[in-house]
């Protein structure tokens, strides 16, 4: 795939941590010091992508395998690199997307068995990228499903799989953290939405600088 010029900022974390929220303030804090931004999310962010995230989120928690899952999330992925997020990059922008293929090394990789080495092989095959930054919000499990259960939508799949769910997937982002340390950064998501604002935009702007 193609060198490029830009950023690839993305955000990661359980449902309902707040990462929509921040990336959309961060989109809007680095607009407003000049940044030309593209602020994205998956599954989607392409209108293919977008057509596949209707078949994962809605339906059944039982609708698909772990497996059929991955070739799912990773077919939406591979389009949305293609269509989006590339020539994005390629143009010197920053792109801000909420999930990326961590999200699949979790939800895919872990939910359902150990399906990590799977995940790893089909993103080394076909996305073949990581991005320059991740922000990990960590967030207490109960209190992010909360949230997320509070926006009452029809892309509730994951969230129907319940609380123990989302304290595995906790615990795994947590270590994918120390996996990959030298991209990603943890925030407390504990916290008032100013505040977690704040420590996100410093941090960026650190590797802006
Ligand atoms: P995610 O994208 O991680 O699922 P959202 O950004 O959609 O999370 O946030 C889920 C819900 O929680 C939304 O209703 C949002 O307004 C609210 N929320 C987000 N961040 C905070 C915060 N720091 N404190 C309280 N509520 C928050
Ligand atoms: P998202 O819209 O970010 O949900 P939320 O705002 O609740 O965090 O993502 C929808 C769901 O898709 C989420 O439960 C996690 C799941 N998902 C995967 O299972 N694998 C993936 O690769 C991605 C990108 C998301």
């Amino acid at each position: 795939m193609s060198t490029s010029n830009g950023l690839f900022l993305t955000f990661e974390g359980i449902d309902g941590s707040g990462k929509s929220t921040q990336a959309r303030l961060l989109a809007d804090r680095l607009r407003a010091r000049g940044h030309d931004v593209v602020l994205t999310r998956e599954p989607g962010g392409s209108p293919g992508a977008e057509e596949i995230r209707r078949l994962v989120l809605e339906g059944d928690p039982d609708r698909w395998s772990a497996e059929t899952e991955i070739l799912l999330f990773t077919a939406a992925r591979r389009d949305h690199l293609e269509r989006t997020i590339l020539p994005a990059l390629a143009a010197g922008k920053v792109v801000i997307c909420d999930r990326f293929a961590d999200s699949t090394r979790m939800y895919q990789g872990l939910s359902r068995g150990d399906l990590r080495a799977v995940v790893d092989q089909l993103h080394a095959l076909l996305i073949g990228r990581e991005p320059d930054m991740t922000i990990l919000i960590d967030m207490d499990p109960e209190t992010g499903l909360s949230r997320a259960k509070g926006r009452q939508g029809t892309e509730e799949r994951f969230e129907d799989f319940g609380v123990d769910l989302q304290h595995k997937m906790r615990a795994g982002f947590q270590a994918l953290a120390r996996e990959f340390a030298n991209r990603f950064q943890t925030i407390d998501g504990n916290r008032p939405l100013g505040d977690v604002a704040q420590d996100v935009e410093a941090r960026v702007l650190k590797a802006l600088a």
